[in-house]
């Protein structure tokens, strides 16, 4: 039999009592948690969101309240009204921070029963994830659930708070729209009342907030929902959040003081300080010393060494190494990892074992320091101190395998193996640099990376695409460039791929968080870039022809960015998955196993909608 709450109201969170509230009158409301049933005492620990507190109910002092809390299984919801007791001193838990008090019922009702869940919230070892998704409801009432959402909703508001202080508006922008133009897949909608049209998700707020400066907005700001039927990975989710931004006049540093301001507040609420400004550095820069555009700052950058050496030196190394002597000779150095094994080492040296660089056999590497010196004495020292290699750091050098090749096919190469050389770096770091206390997640180096190519070949579409999106601006010296290739887009050696855009990331501990630029405000420079980008007149009306006419009604300079709210939220929590920070995510393969979505739907239904499905 169940009990009604009826007028009974709660007078403290289960996490609020506290030695000073002995003696007092308490109504606790919550889920039963853990169950001791000693025989003529029960304890239970009651929880909500705010903690627990043990409750007692004494046989002896309250015989029928006792009996009726015999019936208590996990996870039931009861309402107890008692007297807030001192533990005794032998079974304080100083865990936790109502640990000193539990309360002594008199009162307990029933309000409600539960299933056996199929986990319980305080269970140590976690359910296989799709139990926890199926039945996310229990899943988060766990702790680290409840820390997590806590944690969004804290970052979520200091972000709104901060850019509202800052002169931002929030505004709202339509979620059945049209495509957008960041090139990823669009979900669709189907229309009833205009059977055969669709309407699409949003990717991002793009062009709307583009529109709201020209309207006259000025600093526009949302954290809004983003759709995107791509491929999804432990940091991409279907639909996630970003904190959307946009503003007039700016200069692009003014759109990084502001992410700096924002993202300031938003760790302060995660109870992290941080320094800005950020470190910046330019994507060749980024490349050449990363191998990566987003590149984890919590290790030392990869440094060519040849900058140390005389051309003799540099001509023995390349004989003996058989190593390109005009493509960087990388030094890779994992601080503190110490000495590796010998086994070690040959796994590195056979690095195709690396998933990550396998490929074309083009990294010919050095990983024996101690041979290395022996063979090389005069060369090994001057590289120790131009890297300033410590004694306890382990590295190591990557050449690229000499082949003969074009100029241009060459500097492609040197992207191509910083690159590989960047992800041997992430990996050794993996492997060894955490063990040695480098590497750690709570370690937070924020960085800018800036100058970002405009257009980036599509070795599939054998043509150059928009690195950001079209609407992004160029370096103003880079124009005569777009002018003088306006016509290339698909000659892959076209120095299109060397304009510059005016587009920047931020990065923190190697993920990107986010991403932003100076946009086109001319109708003209609009025009070449489609130009550019081989889109005819017709096509770019077909697509934008709403914005490009917008354009045309006195469009202020602007730019903005957008960051992604459930990234910085998971690496705040310490998650290594997305799912982690976002109350109910889809899986791997965009399924909801909670509700069962996308599900197929009736005859009925898709008749209505004029839409007929090939078998
Ligand atoms: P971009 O496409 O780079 O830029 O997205 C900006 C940021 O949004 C986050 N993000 C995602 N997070 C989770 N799951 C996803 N599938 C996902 N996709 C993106 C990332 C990313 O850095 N309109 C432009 C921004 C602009 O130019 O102002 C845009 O959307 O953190």
């Amino acid at each position: 039999m169940l009990d009604f709450l009826g007028d009974l109201k709660r007078t403290h969170m289960c996490g609020e009592l506290r030695l000073s509230d002995a003696g007092r009158k308490a109504v606790l409301m919550g889920w039963v948690g853990r169950r001791r049933d000693l025989g003529s005492i029960i304890f239970v620990d009651l929880r909500d969101r705010s903690g627990i507190t043990q409750v007692v109910f004494n046989r002896e002092k309250n015989p029928a309240v006792h009996q009726k809390a015999e019936q208590l299984r996990n996870e039931y919801v009861i309402a107890v009204i008692g007297t807030v007791k001192q533990r005794d001193p032998e079974t304080i838990n100083k865990n936790i921070p109502s640990g000193e008090v539990e309360l002594a019922v008199d009162e307990l009702r029933i309000l409600n029963v539960s299933k056996q869940p199929p986990f319980l919230p305080g269970d140590a070892g976690l359910a296989n994830e799709e139990t926890r998704l199926k039945y996310r409801y229990l899943d988060l009432r766990r702790e680290v659930m409840q820390f997590n959402i806590e944690m969004r909703h804290k970052v979520a508001k200091a972000i709104r708070d901060y850019l509202s202080s800052q002169g931002f508006f929030e505004i709202e922008t339509p979620f059945m729209t049209r495509s957008t133009p960041e090139g990823a897949r669009d979900y669709l909608v189907p229309s009833r009342v205009q059977p055969g049209s669709f309407y699409a998700l949003p990717q991002s707020p793009q062009l709307f907030k583009q529109i709201l400066m020209i309207s006259g907005f000025d600093k526009y700001f949302q954290i809004v929902r983003c759709f995107r039927d791509e491929d999804l990975r432990a940091d991409r989710q279907p639909e996630f959040t970003q904190i959307d931004l946009e503003m007039s006049y700016p200069q692009p540093e003014r759109v990084w003081e502001v992410v700096e301001g924002f993202l300031s507040a938003a760790f302060k609420a995660g109870g992290v300080e941080i320094n800005p400004p950020f470190l910046r550095i330019t994507y060749d820069q980024a490349i050449l010393q990363y191998g990566n555009d987003k590149p984890d700052m919590r290790l030392p950058a990869m440094v060519d060494v040849r900058a140390a050496l005389t051309p003799e030196e540099l001509n023995e190394l390349a004989t003996k190494f058989r190593i390109h002597k005009e493509l960087p000779i990388q030094l890779i150095r994992i601080p503190k990892a110490g000495d590796i094994s010998g086994t070690e080492r040959r796994t590195i040296g056979t690095y195709g074992a690396y998933q990550h660089v396998q490929g074309p056999s083009f990294v010919q590497l050095m990983t024996d320091p101690k041979r290395f010196a022996k063979d090389y004495p005069a060369i090994s020292e001057k590289i120790l101190s131009f890297a300033k290699i410590e004694p306890d750091d382990l590295w190591l050098l990557a050449g690229a395998i000499d082949k003969p090749e074009s100029q241009a096919a060459r500097e492609q190469s040197v992207q191509h193996f910083c690159e590989k050389c960047g992800f041997l770096r992430l990996d050794l770091a993996q492997k060894y640099a955490a063990k040695h206390g480098a590497f750690q997640k709570r370690d937070f180096r924020f960085l800018w990376v800036t100058d970002f190519p405009m257009f980036e070949w599509d070795k599939t579409e054998k043509r150059w695409n928009p690195a950001h999106h079209p609407f992004t601006s160029l370096h103003e010296e880079d124009m005569a460039k777009l002018e003088a290739n306006i016509d290339s887009v698909n000659d892959p050696q076209s120095p299109l791929g060397e304009i510059r855009a005016l587009a920047y990331d931020v990065v923190l501990n190697g993920t990107e968080l986010g991403s932003g630029s100076i946009r086109i405000h001319r109708q003209d420079i609009q025009r070449k870039i489609f130009q550019a980008l081989g889109m005819s007149e017709e096509e770019a009306r077909a697509r934008f022809g709403f914005f490009l006419e917008a354009l045309e009604y006195g469009t202020p300079p602007h730019g903005g960015i957008a960051l992604g709210l459930d990234r910085i939220v998971m690496i705040l929590a310490g998650a290594e998955s997305l799912r982690e920070v976002i109350p109910f995510p889809k899986t791997a393969r965009a399924v909801d196993l909670m509700v069962d979505a996308p599900t197929p739907v009736s005859a009925a239904q898709l008749k209505e909608l004029g839409i007929q499905l090939k078998s």
